[in-house]
């Protein structure tokens, strides 16, 4: 019948997966739209712990299939490894999943651009998780990519040593790299041998035929919205579009479908890699965040640079997503801070504004903050919003004023259930 979004509207890292396998019995497919495995989405299933990267956070429930769509980049060798995670928990992963055959591969060569990119970049690098995706986007752009239906194509080999020798030269022209791609050649192979077990599809005729059957769709976002190729804090991006707009082109579905839009936000902020971060706190403060929520990176284990929400960002974040509700994660981290602080605004240049600069980096930005008092009590058990403490529901309130959007939910630890709900009627069994 619909469409519904789910996504990220920071720097990544906001709790996707954990909310994507909450709601997943409410829907009939569960899409993800763009990016790959620089994702890494985290879900508990029976209190064990998987990261999932390319693979839709559906796929251990009952009722909806999961689809990597068409605007997503797929690693093989990635896509092996979660493939076996995923069946290690007894589930049968080739009855839950589907492939668009428009979504592009990536080769070996591409995750070696990437580091030697990565690399000759010096101290300006974007701290990319390394997994190929800006070269494999390039190369998909560029009009040279490898399409996952290709690997049905009797010239398939052909089109790789092409693509291969290409890279070959560039990695000789432009950088000086060692690398040894003999080996990551067999793991590849290895993987496009799992992925010719999979059912591949014509992805935009397969959600067309959902909806039209007036069936559910949620479509899973990666990484967060400021880290969109457009509209992020550019060059310090992604090389996709992590926003609303692009679940229309990365599913093939017209904007008239989308209903509602979930926008995730942490109840502070996070983000892993290099870039503009104007409520970042590189001292004691940061650090306890960093400790007490645990904040490492799930793909490359990297420590996440931690700071206050920032609003500014967030209103900006909620402008370019049409956010229809929000759900605010990891409440429970802030539970033993004295007081909280909320970046209100920013000053920029020695002016007080809202409005994100053009470029960040090239201005001298100070967050204004407006401080709450800590509620300092667990928020284990609770169910509702007229259960928690009443400094915590100033602070909601508040948030919500400045967002202009509801926050509907909470997330009060890492596990499915650990929920606060505004509406008890929300509550899903
Ligand atoms: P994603 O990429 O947006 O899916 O988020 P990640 O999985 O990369 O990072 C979120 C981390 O926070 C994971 O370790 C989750 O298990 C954990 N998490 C999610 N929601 C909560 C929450 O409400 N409280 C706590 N303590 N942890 C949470
Ligand atoms: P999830 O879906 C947080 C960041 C990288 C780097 C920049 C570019 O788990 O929220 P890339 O490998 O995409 O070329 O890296 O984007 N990044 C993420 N940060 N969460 C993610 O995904 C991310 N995916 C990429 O750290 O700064
Ligand atoms: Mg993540």
């Amino acid at each position: 019948m619909s469409v519904d979004v789910l996504l990220g509207l920071q720097w990544g890292d906001e709790g996707k997966g954990k909310i994507v396998d909450y709601l997943a019995n409410n829907y009939d497919l569960i899409a993800r739209f763009q990016g790959g495995a620089n994702a890494g989405h985290t879900l508990y299933i029976d209190g064990k712990k998987i990261v999932l990267h390319n693979i839709p956070s559906g796929v251990f429930h009952k009722r909806p299939l999961n689809l990597i769509g068409n605007g997503m980049v797929i690693d093989p060798v990635a896509f092996k490894k979660e493939v076996e995670q995923i069946t290690a928990f007894g589930t049968d992963v080739r009855q839950k999943l589907v492939l668009s055959k428009k979504a592009h591969l990536t080769i070996p060569t591409h995750k070696i651009l990437d580091a030697a990119s990565e690399a000759a970049k010096g101290k300006a690098k974007i701290g990319s998780t390394l997994r190929g995706i800006s070269p494999t986007y390039m190369d998909k752009i560029g009009r040279n990519g490898l399409r996952i239906g290709d690997i049905t194509l009797p010239d398939f080999e052909e089109r790789y040593q092409k693509l291969k020798a290409k890279h070959e030269q560039l990695l000789s022209r432009l950088y000086d790299f060692e690398y040894d791609l003999e080996e990551m050649e067999a793991e590849w192979r290895e993987g496009i041998e799992v992925m010719r077990s999979f059912k591949l599809v014509e992805g935009e005729y397969f959600v067309n035929q959902f909806l039209k059957e007036g069936k559910e769709v949620l479509a899973e976002g990666a990484q967060g919205s400021m880290l969109d190729i457009d509209f992020g804090t550019y060059p310090y991006v992604t090389s996709s579009n992590t926003i609303t707009a692009g679940v229309c082109n990365g599913l093939g579905v017209a904007p008239q479908h989308i209903k509602e839009v979930i926008g995730i936000t942490k109840a502070y902020c996070t983000r892993v890699g290099a870039g503009p971060f104007p409520s970042e706190l590189e001292n004691e403060k940061g650090e306890e965040i960093r400790r007490i929520g645990g904040e490492f990176g799930a793909t490359t284990g990297r420590p996440r640079r931690c700071g206050w929400i920032d609003l500014p960002a967030l209103q900006y974040a909620i402008m370019l997503n049409g956010v229809t509700k929000v759900v605010m994660t990891k409440v429970d981290i802030l539970s033993e801070f004295e007081s909280i602080e909320v970046c209100e605004t920013y000053k920029v240049d020695d002016k007080i504004q809202n409005h994100l600069p053009y470029d960040l980096t090239k201005h001298k930005i100070i967050p204004i903050y407006r401080v709450f008092e800590g509620w300092q009590s667990s928020l284990d058990n609770l169910e509702t919003f007229d259960q928690l403490p009443s400094k915590l529901q100033t602070y909601i309130q508040y948030i919500e004023e400045q967002l202009g959007a509801p926050v509907d939910i909470l997330s009060t630890g890492p596990e499915r259930n650990q929920l606060v709900f505004k509406v008890v009627e929300e509550v899903i069994a």
